[in-house]
């Protein structure tokens, strides 16, 4: 590239208006949300950064095949289309499609966990865990100890460490372990990617046990990039081919679509294994819907098939990770403490490093999240104590980037709000709970800064 400013590789052919709200309408809003952000209405956020997932612009070519959409109950062209696309990449002999990634969760443990088995993942997010406990196994994260440092600069921070793994088989026994998974991009991690040569080993030390390897492969385009940028003898291979090779050391994946698949709605499983797929097929038309649709309509079946090829592109995944990098990188230089390097689909705030006045009881991830969105009328999220409890190893504000939906001055903003928060830190005060449900509190808590 000869100049540095980033642009967007596409041009703008449909517009969603985003609305002002003043600082004193927002407090007003903020108050009336007990102070969560969940509770705000989308309309009075100027920038939404809640989530990477389902909230990105779909592209002329996704448009125009929504219209070929073939609503046939068995059968349907698109699900034809879906199910080469994706085989495409990942080369699995079944494609079940599922309305979510956590669809694809549920039906995947379902069959494959029971009670006493344990099941290892880089670190399993948050759906992904609470599905396993569900069958009644243990989830267990078994990520690298660099990737629990938030200053701490590691090119693959996502990597799953191997002899933990190992000594894990050895203690419990490789009938206690019905797969392992590998998350990819590390999402609970902060975005970061797994490398290459990770997961072959972890392939390698499966293959020898028997147990089957799977992917959370929501964000497998980006993780394919980071590959390309980061991993020797990755360098002049296309994100695609990077793909096709991590896909063929495992024997399946869940996926949800939400993400590097490119749709609003959508998800699916794969599986190598005839046997499983059968059962995984029964109870998918038990909940989700007949195997050629998986409860999605046909036109979004279309969607992903294209979407999940544009993922692919060597031009959008330059601009997505180089303009996260971006915001990640201007406010570091300027001090603010973040989760490096910059993930792919987000930048986390370390708000106990942050706001180093507040204690953990006091929610500083909340108490951030909400001066961003009294400041500049952004929606983050928290990543901590609310959301984790006693639990919490971090206080983090994740601040996730829809896919092709802000530009870059919207990025040049969020600069300039974070930084003024930055400079105002001493002045936010923590918060107090007023009322919590008794399980996955953060979406629906009320709370109150201290003081009022
Ligand atoms: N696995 C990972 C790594 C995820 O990030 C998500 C969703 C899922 C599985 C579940 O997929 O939402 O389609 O059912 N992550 C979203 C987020 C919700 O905001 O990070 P789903």
């Amino acid at each position: 590239m000869p100049f540095k400013t980033i642009i967007e590789p596409f041009r703008i052919k449909s517009v969603e208006p985003i609305r002002w709200t003043t600082r004193e309408q927002r407090e007003k809003l903020l108050k009336a949300a007990h102070c969560n952000l969940f509770l705000l209405a989308a309309d009075h956020v100027l920038i939404d950064l809640l989530t990477d997932s389902g909230t990105g612009a779909m592209s002329t070519h996704q448009w125009a095949a929504i219209m070929e959409g073939d609503e046939s109950y068995a059968g349907s062209r698109s699900f034809e289309r879906f199910r080469r696309s994706i085989q495409d990449i990942c080369g699995y002999t079944h494609v079940i499609p599922t309305h979510q990634g956590r669809a694809a969760e549920r039906i995947l443990f379902g069959v494959m966990a029971k009670k006493g088995d344990m099941v290892p993942n880089n670190t399993h997010f948050d759906t992904t865990r609470a599905n396993v406990e569900f069958t009644g196994a243990e989830a267990i994260d078994l990520l690298i100890p660099e990737g629990r440092q938030p200053a701490l600069q590691h090119p693959f921070k996502g990597n799953m460490d191997v002899a933990a793994l190992e000594a894990l088989i050895a203690r419990v026994g490789r009938e206690r372990i019905p797969l392992v998974m590998l998350t990819v991009t590390n999402n609970s991690g902060g975005g970061q990617p797994v490398s290459m040569e990770n997961v072959r080993q972890v392939s390698a030390v499966c293959r020898r046990h028997q147990i089957p390897l799977y992917f959370d492969a929501c964000r497998f385009a980006e993780n394919a990039w980071f590959i390309k940028l980061r991993e020797k003898g990755y360098e002049d291979k296309t994100p695609k081919q990077i793909a096709q090779e991590m896909f063929s050391l495992g024997d399946g994946c869940t996926m949800s679509a939400k993400k590097d698949g490119m749709a609003n709605i959508g998800g699916f499983l794969c599986t190598n294994d005839d046997h499983l797929a059968q059962q995984e097929k029964d109870l998918l038309i038990l909940t989700e819907g007949y195997p050629t649709y998986g409860g999605l309509a046909g036109r979004d079946l279309e969607a992903i098939a294209v979407g999940i090829q544009e993922a692919l592109e060597e031009d959008y995944l330059r601009y997505r990770i180089a303009s996260t990098a971006y915001l990640g990188n201007h406010i570091a230089a300027e001090g603010v403490p973040i989760v490096q390097p910059p993930g792919g689909h987000a930048i986390y705030l370390d708000a106990r490093a942050f706001l180093p006045h507040i204690p953990q009881e006091q929610f500083p991830g909340v108490a951030l999240a909400a001066e961003l969105y009294l400041v500049g009328g952004v929606r983050s999220v928290e990543i901590g104590t609310l959301m984790f409890a006693g639990s919490a190893q971090m206080d983090l504000v994740r601040l996730a980037i829809p896919r092709r939906v802000y530009t870059q001055s919207h990025i040049d903003y969020l600069v300039e709000v974070i930084l003024e928060v930055w400079k105002n830190r001493a002045q936010i005060r923590g918060m107090r709970l007023t009322y919590e449900a008794p399980f996955l509190r953060h979406f629906t808590a009320h709370l109150e800064p201290i003081g009022d």
